[in-house]
């Protein structure tokens, strides 16, 4: 049964810091365009705070689906999708936002961890992508993946984060090109350092942070609305033309690293 939305976009990790900020600006584009938005809120269950997300955003207008899915297992998002299109009558676009990093260093990690980096981080996006596939070719919709500017540098620390985050910024170019021929547009966006639930333990320390924010050329910690914005962007018709791209969305953190050399004349 269709939901009769003009525009109806899945957003996975919607209840995180990033997800909610995407819910709520693909909803104001929805609206400055004059259409209905319909979300299909994805968290890995359904708790106190999807139910929080569905009432908030429900209250804008938009018609909302909370639906709750481990994206680690293939089981799991095959399902997720089957409700997904079966609830909304299909989608417009997908953003697979949701994702992890954990602590482990390669030397002691464990192949369980490595997998189940990989399989969050990476095979999700895929696997949304897939199942999502024939709807998306119908409606010329889109897919938008939150990368990170680990998939672009190592992170030492982080054993398998950074190859899967790097993994999925190749799966996005790759996607976009088997999939252009059907209309299907695929993006992606690296977030340099965001203060969300998920670093706000680090952003407690009050020294931390302005070393953080030190390192930063736009001199500050991004929130999630800078990352909701270029998926917004990536989205959306202005982007007509843009497919397999990675667009980092970091304050111009990636490229300062010359800039941080002692002795060197300093840009800054
Ligand atoms: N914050 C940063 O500085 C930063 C920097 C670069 C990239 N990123 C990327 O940005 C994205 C959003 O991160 P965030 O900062 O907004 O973190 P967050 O607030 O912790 O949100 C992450 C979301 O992912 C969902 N998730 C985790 N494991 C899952 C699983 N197995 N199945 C389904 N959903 C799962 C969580 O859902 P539940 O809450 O329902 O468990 C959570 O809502 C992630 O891909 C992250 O890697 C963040």
């Amino acid at each position: 049964m269709s939901v009769g939305a003009d525009y109806t976009t899945l957003v996975t990790g919607a209840a995180g810091g990033i997800g909610r900020a995407i819910c709520h600006a693909m909803i104001d584009a929805s609206l400055v365009a004059n259409r209905s938005p319909a979300i299909v809120a994805v968290g890995s269950r359904a708790d106190a705070k999807l139910a929080v997300l569905q009432e908030e955003l429900e209250t804008r207008g938009a018609k909302v689906f909370a639906l709750a899915a481990d994206l680690t297992s293939v089981k799991a998002v095959r399902s997720l999708m089957e409700r997904a299109l079966e609830c909304t009558g299909g989608l417009d676009c997908v953003v697979s936002n949701a994702g992890r990093s954990s602590a482990a260093r390669l030397a002691q990690m464990s192949a369980e961890q490595w997998d189940d980096c990989f399989a969050l981080n990476a095979r999700a996006t895929w696997l949304l992508a897939k199942e999502a596939y024939e709807s998306l070719a119908r409606r010329k919709g889109n897919i938008v993946a939150v990368a990170s500017m680990s998939g672009l540098y190592p992170h030492p620390g982080y054993g398998a984060y950074s190859p899967a985050k790097a993994a999925l910024i190749m799966l996005c170019r790759q996607l976009a090109q088997e999939w252009a021929p059907s209309g299907i547009r695929v993006n992606a966006v690296s977030p340099g350092m965001i203060h969300t639930p998920l670093t706000d333990v680090v952003y407690q320390d009050a020294d931390v942070r302005a070393k953080r924010e030190a390192m930063v050329p736009l001199s500050r910690i991004g929130r999630p609305e800078d990352i909701a914005r270029a998926v917004v962007f990536l989205a959306g018709p202005d982007a007509s033309y843009i497919t397999g791209e990675n667009l980092r969305v970091d304050g111009g953190l990636c490229d300062g690293l010359l800039s941080m050399i002692p002795g060197r004349t300093a840009s800054r």
